[in-house]
C-alpha cells in the first residue's frame, strides 16, 4: 500500500479520488488551499454534493486513512505519488488557465523533501506535463529526485465514485516508463485496462474524448431540430442509431445542451489550442456553436407558445444544476436560459433538489421555490432543464390545476408525449413531433 498526497484534495476530483484511494488501503492526506473547504471536511461535512461521498469519505477518515491539511510539507512529508488535481478554468481567450497548476507545481517542489512520482490528473493542454517537469526541476532541492506521469481522470459529476472505482480505462502517459508502471500498480486491483503511453499523448487522450462525447451531444441535437420540422422522433432515431455498436447508445439523449464544469472549458480549450498552433478547427466550432443554439431555441419555444413574447409571463424553472445527481451550476443551461428569459422581461420561479443553494449568488433575481409544485404555482409555462428523476415523478395532475397556462416546454425529454397530450399539456419537447404532419408536405 502507498502514501498518497491528493494536490486539490477538497475539489471534486480530488476529494473522490483521495476518498477512493484511501478505500483501497492506501493512506492519502488531501491537501488544498481552501482553508474553508478542509475546515469542514475536518468535521465531516463534505463541500460539495456527490452521491456515496460522504459515506465513503467518513468511512476512511474513521479508519485512519483519510485525512485533510492545507500545509504542502505535511502533506509530503510522506508521500511517495502526489496528484494533482486542482481546478484549470477557461481564460478570457478560451485557453486553459494554468495558475492553478503552476502554483501546485511551485509548492510541491519547495515542500518534496523524498523521491516523489508527481500524477498530473487535472485536464490541462497539451505540453502542460512538460512545464510541471520544468517548475519543479527549477524550485525543488537539487538531490530530489521526481518523475512526471500523466493520468487524466475520466468520472462523471454524480456517478464519480461510481466511475473512479469502475473505470473504462487507465490512462498514463510519462517520459519514464518505469514511473508509469508504479502508477499502475495503484490502480491494480481495479481490473481496468491500463493503457501506458507518452506524456503528451495521455494529455490528448483526455482532450479529445471530451470533446469526442461533446460531438456526439451536439450531433443528435441537430438531428433533433431537423426532427421537429420534418415529423421525425429523435428518441426513436436514437435508439436505432445506437444498435450499431459502432455508433453505441450512448450520449445521444438531445436535450437542451452540454454544460459542466469540464465539456464547455475542455471543447473550447481545445479549439483554442489548436487554432494558435496552425490547425482549422471547424468541427469543434461547429460543436459549440450547436451548443449555443441548443439554449436559444429553447428559450425561442417558450417565447412562440406563449404568443411572441415573454415579457410579463411567470415562468417556471425545474432543475438548475449542469446535469442530475449534482449540485453543480458551472456553466449550466439554466443560467443561460433564465438570463434571456428574465431579459426579455419573463419572471423566472426556479426549484432544484439540491443546487438551489447556488442561486442567491448565480441567479441573484430568480425566485427559488420550496418544491416543483410551488414553482409551477400560477406559471404560464413550466421548462425542464435537468432531469432530476424526481421531475419524472412529479403528480402532473396536481402541477396541470396549479399552473395559469398547462404548457410544459421539457429540455430533457423526460415525458411521455401522448401522455402529456391524454392529461391536457401542451407538451413542446426536444426533436419529437408536436402536431400531427400530414406526410403529403413531406414527399417529393
Ligand atoms: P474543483 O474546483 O472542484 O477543485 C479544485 C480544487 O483545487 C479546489 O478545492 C481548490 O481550492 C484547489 N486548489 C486550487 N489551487 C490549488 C493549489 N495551488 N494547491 C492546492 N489546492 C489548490 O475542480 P474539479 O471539478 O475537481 O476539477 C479539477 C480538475 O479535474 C480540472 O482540470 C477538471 O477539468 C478535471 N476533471 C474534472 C472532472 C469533474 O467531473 N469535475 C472530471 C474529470 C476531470
Ligand atoms: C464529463 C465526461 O462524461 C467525463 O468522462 C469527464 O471526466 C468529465 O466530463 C470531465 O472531464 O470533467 P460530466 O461533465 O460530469 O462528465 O457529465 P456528463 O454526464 O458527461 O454530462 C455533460 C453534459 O452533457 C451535461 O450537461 C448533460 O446533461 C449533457 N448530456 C449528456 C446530454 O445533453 N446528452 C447526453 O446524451 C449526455
Amino acid at each position: 500500500m502507498a502514501n498518497i498526497c491528493v494536490i486539490g484534495g477538497a475539489g471534486y476530483v480530488g476529494l473522490t479520488t483521495g476518498a477512493c484511494f484511501a478505500d483501497l488501503g492506501n493512506t492519502v492526506v488531501g491537501l488544498d488551499i481552501n482553508r474553508e473547504r478542509v475546515a469542514q471536511l475536518e468535521k465531516g461535512i463534505l463541500p460539495i454534493y456527490e452521491p456515496g461521498l460522504e459515506e465513503l469519505v467518513q468511512r476512511n477518515v474513521a479508519a485512519g486513512r483519510l485525512r485533510f491539511t492545507t500545509e504542502y510539507s505535511e502533506a509530503l512529508a510522506e508521500a511517495e505519488f502526489a496528484f494533482i488535481t486542482v481546478d484549470t478554468p477557461s481564460s478570457f481567450d478560451g485557453g486553459a488557465d494554468l495558475n492553478s497548476l503552476r502554483s501546485a507545481a511551485e509548492q510541491i517542489a519547495q515542500a518534496m523533501r523524498k523521491p516523489l512520482i508527481i500524477v498530473n490528473k487535472s485536464t490541462v493542454p497539451v505540453g502542460a506535463g512538460d512545464l510541471v517537469t520544468t517548475i519543479v526541476d527549477q524550485n525543488r532541492l537539487d538531490d530530489v529526485y521526481f518523475q512526471v506521469v500523466s493520468n487524466p481522470e475520466f468520472l462523471r459529476e454524480g456517478s464519480a465514485v461510481r466511475d473512479c472505482l469502475n473505470p473504462d480505462r487507465i490512462i498514463l502517459g510519462s517520459a519514464d516508463r518505469g514511473a508509469a508502471e508504479r502508477v499502475a500498480k495503484l490502480y491494480e486491483t481495479l481490473n481496468a485496462p491500463i493503457m501506458i503511453t507518452d506524456l503528451r499523448t495521455a494529455e490528448m487522450i483526455k482532450y479529445a474524448s471530451n470533446s469526442f462525447l461533446a460531438t456526439k451531444i451536439s450531433f443528435i441535437n441537430e438531428i433533433a431540430a431537423m426532427c421537429e420540422q420534418l415529423g421525425a422522433d429523435v428518441k426513436e432515431v436514437a435508439r436505432g442509431m445506437g444498435q450499431d455498436k459502432r455508433i453505441g447508445s450512448a450520449f445521444l439523449d438531445a436535450g437542451v445542451g452540454w454544460g459542466g464544469s469540464c465539456f464547455p472549458k475542455d471543447v473550447r480549450a481545445l479549439e483554442y489550442m489548436a487554432a494558435t498552433h496552425g490547425c482549422h478547427p471547424q468541427l469543434l466550432r461547429a460543436v459549440m456553436d450547436i451548443n449555443r443554439d441548443a439554449r436559444r431555441r429553447l428559450v425561442q419555444r417558450v417565447r412562440e407558445a406563449l404568443g411572441g413574447a415573454l415579457d410579463g409571463k411567470r415562468v417556471a424553472v425545474l432543475g438548475l444544476s449542469f446535469k442530475e445527481n449534482t449540485d453543480d451550476m458551472r456553466d449550466a443551461p439554466s443560467l443561460t436560459v433564465i438570463h434571456q428569459m428574465q431579459n426579455e422581461g419573463a419572471k423566472v420561479v426556479a426549484f432544484d433538489p439540491v443546487a438551489a443553494r447556488h442561486a442567491p449568488r448565480l441567479l441573484p433575481h430568480t425566485e427559488i421555490a420550496v418544491s416543483a409544485y410551488e414553482a409551477a404555482r400560477g406559471a404560464d409555462a413550466l421548462v425542464i432543464l435537468t432531469a432530476w428523476n424526481e421531475f419524472k415523478q412529479l403528480d402532473l395532475e396536481r402541477v396541470k390545476v396549479l399552473m395559469a397556462t398547462p404548457l410544459i416546454v421539457d429540455g430533457r425529454n423526460i415525458y411521455d408525449a401522448s401522455r402529456m397530450a391524454d392529461l391536457g399539456f401542451q407538451y413542446l419537447s426536444v426533436g419529437r413531433p408536436t402536431a400531427s404532419i400530414s406526410l403529403a408536405e413531406f414527399v417529393g
